[in-house]
């Protein structure tokens, strides 16, 4: 199984919309997917309009197997699972900090779970412990960028915090998120600093990536916007084979 985590320190850079479009599109090449969603704000757990209530505790699923497993909720689509945010994970960071081996017992945990081939982890933002503690576990960290000068700077950070908590640079996988094409800037950026990202699929600026909020469905699924349909594909294409 792979584990690849959306994270980014910034808030509202597209994390949750592409790990819901990436959920979906694995599962509908036909492997089994699981996304758990970190936040507590649900935000991938409304898409896929599952319960936002775990049965169990958060401390019971990231040490008893049978918790976890207990935990994952199905989907209208076949071979995507989604283990539902809780608003209890607010005080996730405190949890945690009071585990002992939390990073050795949750990896234990999710061994539980191999017959998976991806697991999409939907990260809150921030640098917390949840977020080092995603960070460690994690084979591959995907980070949504808004081609602006200040996101640039935000991912500077984010590799500056993974190295002071001895996570590889390597795993870290930025893509351009959000990108408007009639800015000069984000034009600008994006000539800048494509070659440097091994990812070269640009997620543009849509509304009908917000309209996810209203269809509760993964762009794929409603969108007449071809394009951007292909776009999302190459993304996960690109992840497959780079990430
Ligand atoms: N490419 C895009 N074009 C237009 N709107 C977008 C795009 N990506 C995301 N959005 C919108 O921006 C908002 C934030 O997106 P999303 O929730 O995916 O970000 P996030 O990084 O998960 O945020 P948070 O840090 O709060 O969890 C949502 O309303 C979403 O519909
Ligand atoms: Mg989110």
């Amino acid at each position: 199984m792979k584990i690849i985590a959306l994270y980014s320190p910034k808030g509202g850079v597209g994390k949750s919309v592409t790990s819901v479009n990436l959920s979906y599109l694995l599962s509908a090449d036909g492997k089994k997917t699981l996304l758990w969603d970190f936040d507590p704000q649900g935000a991938s757990s409304f898409y896929f309009q599952v319960e936002q209530e775990l049965s169990k505790k958060i401390e019971d699923i990231f040490t008893e197997k049978k918790s976890l497993r207990k935990s994952i909720t199905k989907t209208q689509y076949a071979n995507l699972f989604v283990l539902p945010s809780d608003f209890s994970f607010r005080n996730l960071d405190l949890i945690i900090d009071a585990m002992k081996k939390p990073i050795k017992k949750l990896k234990n945990t999710i061994s539980e779970v191999n017959d998976y081939d991806f697991l999409i982890i939907d990260s809150p933002p921030g640098f917390t412990n949840l977020n080092k503690l995603i960070s460690k576990i994690s084979d591959t960290i995907l980070v949504p960028v808004i081609p602006t000068y200040l996101s640039l700077r935000t991912l500077d950070k984010l590799k500056f915090f993974m190295d002071s908590i001895g996570v590889n640079n390597e795993k870290i996988f930025p893509f351009f998120s959000m990108a408007d094409r009639r800015k000069k800037l984000h034009r600008q950026i994006i000539e800048e600093k494509i070659g440097e990202f091994e990812i070269k699929t640009v997620i543009p600026y849509s509304a009908e990536i917000e309209k996810m909020g209203e269809t509760l469905l993964p762009v794929p699924l409603f969108s007449k916007n071809k394009r951007l349909i292909e776009i999302y594909h190459n993304l996960k294409q690109e992840i497959i084979d780079n990430a």
